[in-house]
């Protein structure tokens, strides 16, 4: 008998029973949760992505993050902050220098991968489920070794995260000068919570604290690791919740850019 440490891979070490799982709590409801979660954000960000209006706030200088920074020459001069190097063609998004790597580091989160391996692969589904597929290859092997380059797109996440809070530090801004409404709460938000989701990643956290064999030797990165440490435990939440924040900053945006709503001011 084969035991299941000296099994070839891709073979599924599993007791022989009949049935498919023994589980009789609700496990299906996580990845069904995921599913359309994941979905619904999926196709509000490629509508409005691609929408190519409604992400500038002249009087207040409110630029959503799905159009920072506006690269192309189709963005208003005003809402390019950091120069047009692009043709606007329609198929281009107006932050095809960001969106990408944002895509990427997404996509090869540790917990995303957990996140959509289970409910949109099914591989597996929930603990003491079968895997959906007939095989298990990995991320040793490509596509899937792609993943290893999680780390690379953290560096870009960073930078990123940079230009937004550049964005939320511009918007402070009115007519009269300077100036504060609701719309500079929610970039502000967006920015600490993208920050704190950044900060999180677990590559973050092996920069931040790995490779140490002595941590008394290194009190400043100790310190640092220890904070880096208890973010990196809240990462599921903080993925979800920008995933959030985005949404609702872009909708904000575009809903007073769009005049469907004013903007609550508290300072001019
Ligand atoms: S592990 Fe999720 S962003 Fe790095």
């Amino acid at each position: 008998m084969t035991s299941s440490a000296t099994k070839p891979r891709g073979v599924r070490a599993r007791a022989a029973i009949a049935a498919k799982t023994l589980r009789t709590d609700r496990w299906w409801f996580a990845p069904l949760i995921t599913v359309i979660g994941l979905s619904a954000w999926v196709a509000y960000a490629t509508v409005r992505v691609f929408m190519h209006k409604w992400y500038w706030v002249e009087d207040y200088h409110y630029l959503t993050p799905f159009y920072s920074p506006c690269v192309t020459d189709r963005c208003l001069p005003e809402a390019s902050h950091f120069g047009q190097y692009l043709p606007g063609w329609w198929i281009i998004p107006d932050a095809a220098f960001t969106l990408p790597f944002l895509l990427l580091f997404r996509l090869t989160c540790y917990y995303y991968r957990k996140a959509y391996y289970r409910s949109f692969w099914l591989s597996p589904p929930a603990c003491a489920v079968p895997d959906g597929h007939a095989s298990y290859g990995g991320e040793t092997r490509f596509p899937l070794i792609v993943q290893n380059s999680h780390r690379y797109f953290f560096y870009f996440a960073a930078i990123i995260s940079l230009i937004n809070t550049w964005d939320a530090i511009l918007a402070f801004h009115s007519p009269e000068g300077f100036g504060f409404g609701l719309g500079n709460l929610i970039l502000l938000g967006n920015v600490v919570m993208l920050w704190a989701y950044t900060i999180s990643c677990h590559s973050c956290r092996h920069i931040i604290g790995g490779r140490l064999k002595t941590f008394s030797k290194h009190p400043v990165r100790y310190r640092a690791w220890g904070y880096v440490s208890w973010l990196n435990v809240r990462h599921m939440q903080l993925a979800w919740i920008t995933l959030g924040t985005l949404a609702l900053t872009d909708f904000y945006v575009m809903a007073v850019s769009a005049e469907w709503i004013s903007d609550l001011r508290f300072i001019n």
